[in-house]
């Protein structure tokens, strides 16, 4: 995810705004770039890779008096991580940095070009540059121009906007992104949180969206919806880490939070109108494939488990998944007509690295689903999706798990589309669905509270069974491995028709069965199933849309059309409550014992 910061001051504004995009590292980032506005010269500057490439660029700018600057890190969603790509984006005489989606970018990029503006980027940020530009040759208010160019854009954005005709202003915009502003007695600082701005600004603003305005380096002009507002300064108070976190007591409490936005940055370009693209497949990358194995670990494993149900029901192509480990050593007996796909949010996992290379020396067509680019899974796989869900802190996967989901969800489209054996409407309601998934993924503050004040149940007792059916069956088996991952209590997920073949045996009021009931995929029999585990006094916390009176505990999730919106409702809430139930147990959630992010051993 992007990064923003901004400076107003007559210090050194490179340094700020070079150790301000540091401090933003965290959010993850392919390219960075900043631009720095001295009465009438403009200084910019964009690197592809680490922040330490721009800073060998600039190396040799020097600022010491009175300046404005921008600055950004970008993780590539819409076109390649390219210097060109990169932020700031310029017009003839502003520069401007963005975070966010325009969603309309197109149609005003169609009209800009019908008028003679020449793009040089392929990002959707470029529009507001020259849509700025233009409002301001006509209106020659600097003001004006920035609100004028507001009401044209559609989508979510953190805007800062720096133009040679105004020095000592930078124009600034909220509405879905983060932004931020600090100040002391004589430098105003921007950033997209707190972390750049602790040691420099003493008191801060939290910009609400819809909210607008400009800053000079001594007072503030806040707007929302064409009114004034008042400034509502904060004391800056915490640490770096703390900072990093937003506010939330874990990576992985922020992470689960942020699926909504990773998964909007996921779905960008490829979930279109009318069709599902991936700009890094070639029409012909599926000719010739008649069958298709996936190979992961752990939850990237339960993320193959679950979508090969849709490959196989939508795609209608035959499907195996397969745990890396296994794999390597089953010798296995592969064709040429198999596309071999590859799960990992790390990239460098070495059991799924090493299937990787097996499928390849077999002579298979390679495909990696992966978070990290020039991963060495990346590197190694003839073509590869990224998952765009950001740098994952917390060891215990969760808005990786949602991406690659939804990468292999659209995946299966794409084939279905390829194959002609999708009709439009079925599409339609596909597509429709995909784009109200990080709508779904917005954790409600009721949801969360009810896990909160549940969880204190759920910390004895000797073992959970997590149980579902269909696509809910991994899903099961993912919440299971979160609870497990971080609370160190046995957890196991089971498909819900199998408990009577034998774990029905352990029911008894403290074998504690986490049900997941969607109403859309064989409610009915998931039910039964159930009502066995009930009426041998198990333990029942059901996730549903329908009431359960058989349940001791209820999770009510909204009605929904769709069992994919069901999947990511049911997804979040496992998630929730496997951290409440660590966080009472006094875990250490984002690192938790013997566990590593990365596992490069076999
Ligand atoms: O980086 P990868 O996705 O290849 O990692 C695979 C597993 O090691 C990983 O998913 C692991 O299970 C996580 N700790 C899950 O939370």
């Amino acid at each position: 995810m992007c990064g923003i910061v901004g400076y107003i001051g007559k210090n050194n504004s490179k340094d700020i705004l070079l150790d301000g995009l540091a401090e933003l590292e965290y959010r993850g980032y392919d390219s960075a770039g900043i631009a720095i506005l001295e009465t009438d010269n403009i200084f910019h500057s964009k690197a592809v890779g680490k922040l330490q490439n721009l800073k060998e660029k600039t190396k040799d700018f020097q600022i010491d008096a009175f300046s404005i600057g921008i600055g950004h890190t970008r993780w590539a969603t819409h076109g390649n991580p390219t210097e060109l790509n990169a932020h700031p984006h310029l017009g003839e005489f502003s520069y401007v940095v963005h975070n966010g989606i325009i969603e309309n970018y197109k149609e005003i990029k169609d009209s800009l070009i019908a008028e003679g503006v020449e793009f040089l980027s392929q990002t959707d940020t470029e529009v507001i540059v020259h849509l700025y530009e233009k409002n301001y040759k006509q209106s020659k208010d600097e003001f004006e121009a920035f609100k004028k160019t507001l009401d044209s854009l559609k989508g979510a954005y953190a805007i800062l906007l720096i133009t040679k005709t105004a020095q000592d202003k930078i124009f600034f915009a909220k509405n879905g992104s983060p932004m931020i502003i600090g100040t002391n007695s004589d430098e105003l600082f921007f950033a997209s949180s707190d972390a750049p701005l602790l040691g420099l600004a003493n008191e801060v603003v939290y910009l609400k969206d819809d909210e607008y305005g400009y800053a000079t380096q001594k007072e503030i002009k806040l707007f929302s919806n064409k009114t004034p507002m008042q400034i509502e300064k904060k004391p800056l108070v915490g640490d770096k880490i703390s900072a990093q976190k937003g506010g939330f007591r874990f990576f992985m409490e922020k992470e689960i939070y942020e699926q909504s936005e990773v998964l909007s940055d996921c779905i960008l370009g490829r979930a279109l109108d009318k069709k599902v693209d991936f700009e890094e497949l070639d029409e012909n990358f599926f000719d010739g494939i008649t069958h298709i194995k996936i190979c992961a670990c752990g939850t990237s494993y339960h993320s193959a488990l679950a979508t090969s149900y849709l490959f196989e029901r939508v795609a209608k192509i035959s499907t195996s998944v397969e745990i890396a480990s296994e794999f390597r050593y089953k010798e296995p007996l592969l064709n040429h007509e198999t596309l071999f796909i590859v799960i990992s949010q790390s990239g460098e996992t070495a059991d799924t690295l090493e299937a990787l290379k097996m499928a390849k020396n077999a002579g298979l067509k390679t495909l990696s689903i992966c978070n990290v680019d020039n991963s060495s899974i990346v590197r190694e796989a003839d073509t590869s999706l990224l998952a765009r869900a950001g740098i994952e802190k917390g060891v215990a996967s969760t808005k990786a798990f949602a991406t690659q989901v939804m990468v292999l969800w659209m995946l299966s489209l794409y084939i279905a589309e390829h194959k002609k054996i999708i009709s439009k409407d079925e599409l339609d309601s596909e597509l429709k669905a995909i784009k109200h998934i990080p709508k779904v993924c917005v954790v409600k503050d009721t949801i969360h509270q009810k896990i909160r004040r549940l969880s204190k149940r759920y910390l004895h007792g000797h073992g959970f069974f997590f149980i579902g059916r269909d696509l809910f069956f991994p899903l099961a088996l993912e919440g299971a491995l979160k609870l497990k991952e971080i609370s160190y209590l046995h957890a196991e997920g089971y498909p819900a028709g199998e408990m009577k073949h034998g774990p029905i045996a352990l029911a008894d009021a403290n074998l504690f069965t986490v049900a997941l009931m969607p109403k859309n995929l064989h409610y009915e029999k998931t039910k039964s199933n159930v009502e066995e585990l009930s009426a041998r006094d198990a333990t029942i916390l059901a996730i549903s849309p329908l009431e359960f009176d058989l349940s001791d505990d209820f999770i009510k999730t909204t009605i929904q059309e769709h069992p994919m919106e069901e999947f990511f409702e049911m997804m979040v809430i496992t998630q929730l409550l496997a951290l409440e139930i660590s966080i009472r147990l006094g875990n250490d959630v984002d690192m938790p014992r013997n566990l590593a992010k990365s596992v490069t051993v076999e």
